[in-house]
């Protein structure tokens, strides 16, 4: 049990790619003031990293060797994450369809997963935490105050991420990026490390036809159930 997560609050988000997690995430920790932790990034950062220099995605060795030696910094604002890996503004990169595919696969590995584990709880700190991810109440805050399991329709999913594309200028195909969703939630889902499932005590909630309000309402609600406070509503 990790005793990082018992001494501050941690809330932890977990969920499918897609089901508004990031947004609601940003939001908690603005209302809350608790920092913020993007795990999928670090995933991201290690498959850009293997990318970058040409290590093979299949090569479980190289791909950890890369996890663990991650020179990463994140610049946080209100409103947006800026991410350096060697020094390097990457922010744009990690976004990338094809490196969260490859971040999809070196996720699957259990030695990676162990190599990001220390980084991860190293961000519980005061005054808290929200941590973002697949495994965050399961594997990595089991001992979370708050847990959350946020999901969305695939072809919910779908339509939220072609309104994204679209707004930053491109001409995304429906149907193909269905397709993306459906083969990395097949893959998150049932890889045998950390697969994405909610833990026991987890709160499900379906974002399908909510709005960000109401979900984010229904989230700060739950925060102040299990912390005793009702100081985030
Ligand atoms: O949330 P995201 O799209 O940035 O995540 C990128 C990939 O990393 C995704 O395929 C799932 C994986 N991931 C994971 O396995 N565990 C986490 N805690 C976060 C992300």
């Amino acid at each position: 049990m990790n005793s990082s997560s018992k001494s501050v609050p941690v809330v932890t988000i977990d969920g499918p790619g897609g089901a508004g997690k990031g947004t609601l995430c940003r939001l908690v920790a603005q209302r809350t003031g608790y920092h913020l932790l993007d795990s999928g990034s670090l995933y991201r950062l290690t498959a850009l990293s293997a990318l970058q220099s040409g290590v093979d995605l299949a090569d479980v060795e190289r791909v950890t060797s890369l996890a663990q030696a991650l020179n990463i910094r994140f610049e946080v604002t209100d409103n947006s994450t800026s991410i350096f890996l060697a020094g390097e503004d990457v922010t744009g990169a990690v976004r990338r369809e094809e490196v969260g595919m490859a971040a999809s696969k070196v996720a699957a590995y259990p030695p990676v997963r162990a190599a990001l584990l220390d980084r991860q709880r190293a961000f519980a700190k005061a005054p808290g935490l929200v941590a973002d991810g697949r495994d965050m109440g399961t594997v990595v805050f089991p001992g979370a105050e708050v847990k959350i399991f946020l999901t969305a329709s695939a072809e919910e999913r779908a339509r939220r991420r072609v309104l994204q594309l679209q707004e930053s200028g491109d001409t995304p195909d429906m149907a193909a990026i269905l397709a993306d969703i459906r083969a990395r939630d097949e893959r998150d889902s049932n890889r045998s490390a950390a697969p994405l499932v909610p833990a026991a005590d987890a709160l499900i909630l379906d974002s399908t036809d909510q709005s960000i309000e109401q979900v984010l309402s229904a989230i700060l609600e739950r925060i102040a159930q299990q912390t005793g406070t009702r100081k985030f509503q």
